[in-house]
């Protein structure tokens, strides 16, 4: 039986006092809550601060974003062993913001996703479509070639260690929500192209659903057979919000 896991994406938001006293609210509120997997995503430069303030709960530490290489000259990037000394857990790799304001390709997406797996972390994979490409009925394609990228690159077998995040971009922070049989059938498709390649790694694979996530709809979301837990933008931010999607998880 897969666990449920939620994850929190700061994204750009924060300062040392919010990041201490959100962590704070977040550990007493989700205290004793260990039928589900949770974790935080907070900027880089926060990181220190929250690793201390998660210290000894059951809320792990994510990060958003993470280069290829080991070391290098390479102004401005964090590598996969650097993340891992402030005991981050989860590395979100190839979310939409990311391909499309800095232009990410599926296979840099590739590379990172191997460079976080290859120091025993765990990469949250974020495939999604746009409007467009929904209204043009290739839901199915963009979101299988994302994953293909990877797939072709590490293998089946690491996706048994690894967490998928589909999240269509005309549902992230837009206030539309996709709904609960919507993303049903993709996280479906996504669990059944896994499956074609092995059996097991589909199975213990979780795969969150991102898009406007929030304490309202968790239930639903995660009542959905392929469902397991989300990556939560927004809702993320209010300590009462986000443990009440982690209740709804579990
Ligand atoms: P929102 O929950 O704010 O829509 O953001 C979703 C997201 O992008 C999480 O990575």
């Amino acid at each position: 039986m897969r666990r449920k896991l939620v994850a929190g994406n700061w994204k750009m938001h924060g300062s040392r006092r919010f990041v201490e006293q959100t962590l704070q609210s977040i550990r007493s509120e989700t205290e004793g809550q260990d039928a589900v997997d949770m974790a935080i995503c907070p900027t880089l430069v926060h990181l220190p601060l929250a690793e201390a303030a998660l210290s000894g709960s059951q809320i792990a530490l994510g990060a958003q974003n993470v280069h290829a290489a080991t070391e290098g000259a390479f102004t401005g990037e964090v590598s996969a062993p650097m993340l891992k000394e402030f005991s981050v857990r989860y590395v979100i790799v190839g979310h939409s913001e990311r391909r499309q304001l800095n232009g990410e390709t599926d296979e840099q997406v590739a590379k990172k996703f191997a460079a976080v797996l290859a120091v025993k972390m765990i990469p949250i994979l974020c495939v999604g479509e746009s409007l467009q490409q929904r209204e043009q009925g290739i839901t199915h394609q963009v979101v299988l070639s994302q994953l293909d990228a990877v797939l072709d690159r590490s293998g089946i077998e690491v996706f048994s260690q690894a967490v998928i995040a589909y999240e269509p971009i005309w549902a992230i922070g837009t206030g539309i929500t996709a709904t609960p049989e919507q993303a049903q059938e993709v996280h479906g498709n996504i669990r059944r192209h896994l499956a074609e390649r092995d059996g097991a790694a589909a199975e213990n694979c979780q795969i969150l659903y991102g898009g406007r996530v929030k304490a309202a709809n968790a239930a639903e979301l995660f009542g959905q057979p392929d469902i397991d837990g989300g990556l939560v933008g927004g809702a993320s931010l209010k300590a009462d919000e986000f443990a009440s999607i982690c209740e709804s998880a579990s």
